[in-house]
C-alpha cells in the first residue's frame, strides 16, 4: 500500500492533515475491490470449466439451496460494509469538525472568480494564503450559481451554494504552492475558474499579513513591466474567463484591440474605451455596458490595487 501510494504517485502529494486519512479510506476500499474482483473473476473461469456440459446427457442438478452458504455471503460483506461505513464516517466526522482555533477565512465563489477575505480585512481574488500548519476554515456562498471548492492535495472538496453557507477546514502541512479548482461545472468559465493556494512558513505568512505585498512573503518575486505584469494578472484575476485577447467573442468584449475603440452601449451612445473608461469599468462593471452583452462582470472594487489596475491597462494596451 505504502509502495503505491507514495512511490507511484497514484494520488496527488499529502499536503493537509486529512490527506492521508482519506487516502487511507480510498485504499483500503479499492484493495478490497481488487481482492474480490481477482477472487469471483478466477472463480468464474475455473467453474464454467470445471461444470462445463460434456455430453448431451448431461442435466442440470436441481439445487434448492445451502443454508451455510447463504449466511456466509450474507454475513462477510454486510460486516465489511460496516466497517468501510464507520472507517469513512471516522474520517468524514474529523473533517466536518473545524478546531475552535481555525483561522476563519470568507470564500466568495462567483462566476468565474474566487474572493478570500481575511480576518484583518485583506482581500485577495484567486489566490488564497494560509499558514503552514495552522487549521483555517472556510466559510462559503456562492454569488451566483453552484460552484465547489476542491484542493487534491488537502483532499477537501466542497460545494458552494448560492444562499446558503458552506464551510470546510484543513491544517496545510506543507510549505507550497497548490491549484484549487472549481469542480462544478457552472458555465462557460468554468475550466479558468483556478486559484494558486499559498501555504507560506509562519515567518513569510506575518509578513504578507502585515504588508500585503508578495514580495515580500517570498511567493511571487521578481518586478516585472507593467504589461509583464497585467499579462499575469488578466490570467490569475480571472479575466481570462469571459474576456478573450484574440478577437473571439466571450461572456465579455474581447481584450484584442480594444483601448482607443468607440463602444456601442446599450443606451445607444458610444464610448472611447481609454483610461478612464477601462479603470471605470473594472471597477464599477455596470457604469457604462457595452451593448450586447449580460451585466455579469463581478466589480473589482477593493480586489485590484491601483498599480494592479494600471497594469491590466497597459497590458490590454499591447492587445492590438
Ligand atoms: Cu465555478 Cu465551475
Amino acid at each position: 500500500m505504502e509502495v503505491l501510494t507514495t512511490e507511484m504517485n497514484w494520488v496527488p502529494e499529502v499536503a493537509s492533515n486529512f490527506a492521508n486519512q482519506v487516502d487511507g479510506v480510498l485504499w483500503f476500499i479499492t484493495w478490497i475491490s481488487i481482492v474480490f474482483f481477482v477472487l469471483i473473476t478466477i472463480l468464474l473461469v475455473y467453474f464454467s470449466f470445471k461444470y462445463k456440459r460434456r455430453t448431451d446427457n448431461d442435466e442440470t442438478p436441481h439445487i434448492t439451496g445451502n443454508e451455510t452458504l447463504e449466511i456466509i455471503w450474507t454475513i462477510i460483506p454486510s460486516a465489511l460494509l460496516m466497517v468501510i461505513f464507520v472507517y469513512g464516517f471516522v474520517v468524514y466526522k474529523d473533517m466536518r469538525t473545524p478546531p475552535g482555533d481555525a483561522v476563519e477565512v470568507s470564500v466568495t465563489a462567483k462566476q468565474w472568480l474566487w474572493v478570500f477575505k481575511y480576518p484583518n480585512g485583506q482581500s485577495t481574488i484567486n489566490e488564497l494564503y494560509v499558514e503552514h500548519n495552522r487549521p483555517v476554515k472556510m466559510v462559503m456562498r456562492a454569488d451566483d450559481v453552484l460552484h465547489s471548492f476542491y484542493v487534491p492535495e488537502f483532499r477537501v472538496k466542497q460545494d458552494v451554494v448560492p444562499g446558503m453557507y458552506t464551510q470546510l477546514w484543513f491544517k496545510p502541512t506543507k510549505v507550497g504552492t497548490y491549484d484549487l479548482f472549481c469542480t462544478e461545472y457552472c458555465g462557460s468559465g468554468h475550466s479558468e475558474m483556478l486559484a494558486k493556494v499559498y501555504v507560506m512558513s509562519p515567518e513569510a505568512f506575518t509578513r504578507w499579513e502585515r504588508g500585503g505585498d508578495e514580495e515580500d512573503s517570498g511567493v511571487a518575486a521578481v518586478a516585472k513591466s507593467p504589461e509583464d505584469l497585467g499579462a499575469d494578472l488578466y490570467k490569475n484575476k480571472g479575466c481570462n474567463a469571459c474576456h478573450s485577447i484574440d478577437g473571439a467573442t466571450g461572456v465579455g468584449p474581447t481584450f484584442k484591440g480594444l483601448f482607443g475603440k468607440n463602444e456601442p452601449l446599450q443606451d445607444g451612445s458610444t464610448v472611447l474605451a481609454d483610461e478612464n473608461y477601462l479603470r471605470e469599468s473594472i471597477l464599477i462593471p455596470q457604469a457604462k455596458m457595452v451593448a450586447g452583452y449580460a451585466p455579469v462582470m463581478p466589480s473589482f472594487k477593493g480586489l485590484l490595487k491601483d498599480e494592479e489596475v494600471d497594469a491590466i491597462i497597459a497590458y490590454i494596451k499591447t492587445l492590438k
